[in-house]
């Protein structure tokens, strides 16, 4: 097997390698002068190949494709597609009467050049329903365990809805003591969302909010906010895909985060732990 690295995903596909005793490609990544991309895997010689390539960006996007493509074009008879960051994955339906429902349209487009899909921590997993190949969800939330100090107080592990209720129990449970709560959130739109305190008791205590992505970081700044009012002595954010897009960071900061841990399903300063271990059981 050959692991493919998309442009976004240099890191990760390094250390599938090393977890995996894969060969690697050396892919180039140029675009033309009209701003297309080329993404082209030159000398790529194996039957086998794993493309492994978040889709944050449109471009990432076409370069998976083209990836996919190029490795077909090249004679491979089995190609299994990693997708550690799905981008549109969140716009799961259709919200208002003629919004398509972008998560399909994605699928749809990476299914025809790949025998599998491996899918990590997507929103919901029933995004994997929408490919029309096979697709191995695997959920990476108990690595974000191990970056935490050891020494927290009392650990609250804190989701920011319900929805992400079951990521917080797999990092206590990965980090091996606390208790989990969660808040309840309400969006107004892509960056402003308010959040309605439990009555969890976070006074004096360390508290780990943990949700699936921070995107804008609305969602994260508004729960570090809250958890000041109520006494929390350090407050750590801690997600999967540590997408942080315009000002995240500096929201995260101004409301007092302790630290940001994300994974390198996306590869920011704050990808502190590999899913490799967990994409590689599935490979
Ligand atoms: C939504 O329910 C997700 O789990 C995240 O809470 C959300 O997408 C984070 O977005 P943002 O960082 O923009 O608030």
């Amino acid at each position: 097997m050959t692991i493919v690295p998309g442009s976004a995903s240099q890191a990760l596909a390094a250390a599938l390698v090393r977890e995996t005793g894969a060969d690697l490609a050396t892919p180039t990544y140029d675009r033309f002068p009209d701003g297309e991309t080329l993404a082209a895997v030159p000398g790529f010689d194996d039957d086998r190949a794993t493309v492994v390539a978040a889709t944050p960006s449109n471009d990432a996007l076409v370069e998976l494709l083209q990836l996919q493509d190029a490795v077909r074009e090249a004679g491979a008879s089995e190609v299994t597609t990693v997708l550690p960051y799905m981008g549109y994955a969140r716009q799961d339906r259709a919200f208002e009467a003629g919004h398509p429902v972008s998560a399909r349209a994605v699928a749809r487009a990476i299914s025809p050049g790949t025998d599998r899909v491996v899918l990590v921590t997507p929103h919901e997993a029933a995004v994997g329903d929408f490919f029309d190949v096979p697709v191995d969800v695997v959920d990476a939330a108990d690595v974000l365990a191990g970056p935490l100090p050891d020494d927290l107080t009392d650990p609250l592990f804190l989701s920011p809805d319900a929805g992400a209720v079951a990521l917080a129990e797999t990092v206590r449970d990965a980090y091996g003591r606390g208790t989990v709560d969660h808040f309840e959130k309400t969006r107004h739109s892509g960056t402003e969302v308010t959040i309605e305190p439990s009555d969890a008791d976070a006074d004096g205590r360390d508290v780990v909010i943990v949700d699936d992505i921070i995107a804008t970081g609305s969602t994260m700044s508004e729960a570090v906010a809250a958890l000041g009012d109520r006494g929390a002595a350090r407050v750590f954010a801690a997600c999967v895909h540590p997408l942080l897009a315009r000002n995240a960071r500096t929201k995260l900061e101004s409301a007092g985060i302790e630290r940001v841990v994300g994974t390198d399903t996306l590869e920011r300063d704050v990808s502190a732990v590999s899913v490799a271990p967990v994409v590689a059981d599935v490979l």
